[in-house]
C-alpha cells in the first residue's frame, strides 16, 4: 500500500533527522529532495546549465562529496527558483512518493506541489538562532571552517529566496500539521512526528 508522509520546512529545522527516524520507525523509504537541488546546483558550479543538469541528473550525482557544503546549499536555492528545473525533478519525486510500502519525502514543496494528496503533511520549524546553531555544529563536526554568523546569514538568505520565489515557494500546506522543534530534543521531535503519523494510519 502507498502511504506518503510529506515533511516540509525551512533550512535546518530538523526535517532530515525527523524524516530519517520516521522512515526507519515505519519501514518507509526516504527521499531527501533537497539533495536533488543540491546536486543540480553542484553541476552548475561546474559550469553546466541548470535545466540541462536537472534533466540529465543521475543517481551518482547524489553521491557527490560536496553536496552538504554552504556553497552547494546556496547554489541549490538559486537553481530551485527556476521552474524548468523543478519540472524536470517532479515525476521522479511523485513516483517515489507513491511506491508501495510507504514513503517519507522532505523538502520545501512536498505538501503543496509534489504530493498535495499525501496522507499526512508535517511542517517542521524552529527559530532561526536555533536552526543556525544546529547547522553550525553539524558543519564543524564535518570539519568545515565556518562561523555561526555566516551560517545564520546563509540560512536567512536561503529562507528569504525560497519563500519569495514564484515557483513552489516555501510555505506550509493549508492542511499541514505544525511541528516547532525550537524547544525540543531530537528524541522529542521524532516521538511527536511518529505520534502524528500513527494517528493518521
Ligand atoms: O533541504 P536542503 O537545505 O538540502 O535544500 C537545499 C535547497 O534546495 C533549499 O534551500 C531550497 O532552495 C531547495 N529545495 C527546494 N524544494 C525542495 C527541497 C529543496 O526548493 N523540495
Amino acid at each position: 500500500m502507498a502511504f506518503t508522509v510529506a515533511i516540509d520546512g525551512p533550512a535546518a529545522a530538523g526535517k532530515g533527522t525527523i524524516s530519517r527516524a520516521v522512515a526507519e520507525h515505519f519501514g518507509f523509504a526516504h527521499l531527501d529532495t533537497g539533495l536533488l537541488y543540491r546536486a543540480v546546483g553542484q553541476r552548475t558550479l561546474a559550469g553546466e546549465d541548470a535545466t540541462e543538469a536537472a534533466r540529465a541528473l543521475r543517481p551518482d550525482d547524489l553521491e557527490h562529496p560536496d553536496l552538504r557544503t554552504a556553497e552547494a546549499a546556496q547554489a541549490a536555492s538559486r537553481v530551485a527558483a527556476i521552474p524548468e528545473v523543478r519540472a524536470a525533478l517532479l515525476d521522479f519525486q511523485r513516483a517515489f512518493a507513491r511506491r508501495m510500502g510507504g514513503a517519507v519525502l522532505d523538502g520545501r514543496d512536498i505538501g503543496t506541489v509534489i504530493c498535495p494528496d499525501a496522507e499526512i503533511k508535517i511542517y517542521v520549524t524552529a527559530d532561526d538562532q536555533t536552526r543556525a546553531g544546529r547547522r553550525h555544529k553539524e558543519l564543524i563536526e564535518r570539519g568545515r571552517d565556518i562561523t555561526l554568523a555566516q551560517v545564520l546569514t546563509d540560512l536567512r538568505d536561503r529562507d528569504a529566496r525560497d519563500s519569495a520565489r514564484a515557483a513552489a515557494p516555501l510555505k506550509p500546506a493549508e492542511d499541514a500539521l505544525l511541528l516547532d522543534t525550537s524547544e525540543m530534543t531530537v528524541d522529542q521531535a521524532v516521538a511527536r512526528a511518529i505520534a502524528l503519523i500513527e494517528a493518521r494510519q
